[in-house]
């Protein structure tokens, strides 16, 4: 076999068999097939397209091209989570405790942000000493104690996927939907969990700007899991303002407690219910709907959420007591309030921008190698609906950078648009996809 020909084949609007796509990743992972022969692949991929069968042969090459984790010591059915990423989101934060505190074991393998603010990774460092560079060891016993772990994902989870994946990223073939599909299954899949819950963002934050492609991702992405026999179910969210108010790493942990304490925003609460109540089901934890609401606000209420998030904070080596104590968490120098221009109702948020000023004062990461500052980031006042008067507060900006932060401040104005007459916000959960 030749990549030179099965790059033509695909040029042509071709379909490549099971054995080439094999061939291609495995040689591929083995450094024996350039990057520029990959990358005219993924250009030709991107154009062309792929049929079911080449997505389900390119996920299952990526998901054994390295280590496969192997969960059987740890009882009972493992739930794992995904979201396809978005601006303020920290749900795994709060969601991984509230399901574990209802008993479904959790083993989640999680990689850290690109762009905008951190991945979960970076936001859990807020708390000092957290690593989620555990062994493989530790992260069964650890889920078989307390119920919860989530690994960095090593370098040996799907590398196939990891070496493609950077390649994308630089050569504009990223957001297509069976690469994306195939890329986030790939690793899932390799991480051993029995279910996988799925929140596929949708609108002007998310991968997905228009929700008919993030439902069909959403489709796609289950076929591919149910196919691999792992039980998998999507939640199609909205992702055109930021999810709850926090952006920013350590901002984002203090409202993941808030809401462990049942004072979270109501949009980020909503979303860690709906996700929840898949877990439960698919962990086998419920009877129905109405019962695994029941059972994750009951563990709000009580408590034992947040006793189950300091376990666990600490079982990975962090500070505990920052759970109980958010004064503990990184702090900014400054905080500044950036106030209204004008009268009216928010109609829109452009939800990228936010991200972005939150990158810009140092909270996300603008190369692979840059540091987070886990400190910044802003805190919205008003979201999509609501009436704002002329010198009003919009956000608090938390920065350590004042030239940073005045930059910040003008970008964050352009962000928001308004209308003289009263808006209605965006449904929050737009459908759930399940086999
Ligand atoms: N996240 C991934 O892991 N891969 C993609 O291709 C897109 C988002």
């Amino acid at each position: 076999m030749r990549m030179y020909d099965l790059i033509m084949k695909k040029r042509n609007g071709g379909i490549l068999s099971k054995e080439e796509i094999e061939y291609m990743i495995a040689e591929y992972a083995a450094g024996r097939i350039p990057d520029y022969q990959m990358s005219a692949m993924m250009m030709a991929i991107y154009f062309r397209g792929m049929n079911a069968q080449e997505t389900v042969a390119l996920t299952m090459a990526m998901a054994h091209s390295g280590d496969r984790m192997d969960l059987s010591a740890i009882a009972g059915t493992k739930v794992d989570k995904h979201s396809t990423g978005g601006v303020g989101d920290k749900t795994s934060i709060a969601l991984t405790p509230m399901v574990a505190a209802c008993g479904v074991k959790i083993a989640k393998m999680s990689g850290r942000g690109l762009g905008h603010t951190g991945g979960t990774i970076d936001k859990l460092e807020s708390f000092a000493g957290f690593t989620t560079g555990i062994t493989a060891e530790h992260f069964v016993r650890q889920v078989n104690e307390i119920g919860v772990s989530i690994m960095g994902q090593t370098a040996d989870i799907a590398p196939a996927d990891k070496k493609l994946y950077a390649l994308r990223d630089v050569t504009a073939t990223v957001d297509n939907m069976s690469l994306i599909a195939s890329s986030i299954m790939s690793k899932k899949l390799a991480s051993g969990a029995d279910a996988i819950v799925l929140d596929v963002k949708t609108g002007s934050g998310a991968f997905m700007k228009e929700e008919e492609d993030s439902f069909a991702l959403a489709r796609e992405m289950v076929t591919l899991g149910n196919m691999a026999g792992r039980k998998t179910i999507a939640v199609i969210s909205d992702m055109d303002q930021p999810l709850g108010c926090a952006v920013g790493n350590a901002l984002e942990v203090e409202e993941a407690i808030a809401t462990l304490r049942g004072e979270g925003p109501e949009d980020f609460t909503k979303l860690c219910m709906t996700l929840g109540t898949y877990m439960l089901l698919a962990g086998g934890a419920a009877a129905d709907e109405e019962d695994a609401a029941k059972k994750l606000q009951r563990v709000i209420e009580d408590g034992s959420a947040l006793k189950k998030l300091a376990r666990f904070v600490q079982a990975q080596g962090g500070d505990a007591k920052a759970v109980y104590d958010t004064t503990l968490l990184p702090k900014a120098s400054v905080a500044e309030e950036i106030t209204s221009i004008q009268d009216g109702y928010v109609a829109k948020i452009d939800c990228d921008e936010i991200g972005i000023c939150s990158l810009m004062l140092g909270g996300g990461r603008e190369t692979k190698d840059s540091v987070i500052d886990l400190s910044v980031g802003l805190l919205l006042h008003k979201k999509v609906g609501d009436y704002v008067a002329a010198g009003e507060s919009l956000a608090t900006v938390y920065a350590n950078d004042s030239k940073k932060l005045a930059e910040v401040k003008e970008r964050f104005l352009k962000a928001y648009h308004f209308k003289a007459q009263p808006v209605l916000p965006a449904q929050l959960i737009k459908g759930v996809v399940q086999a």
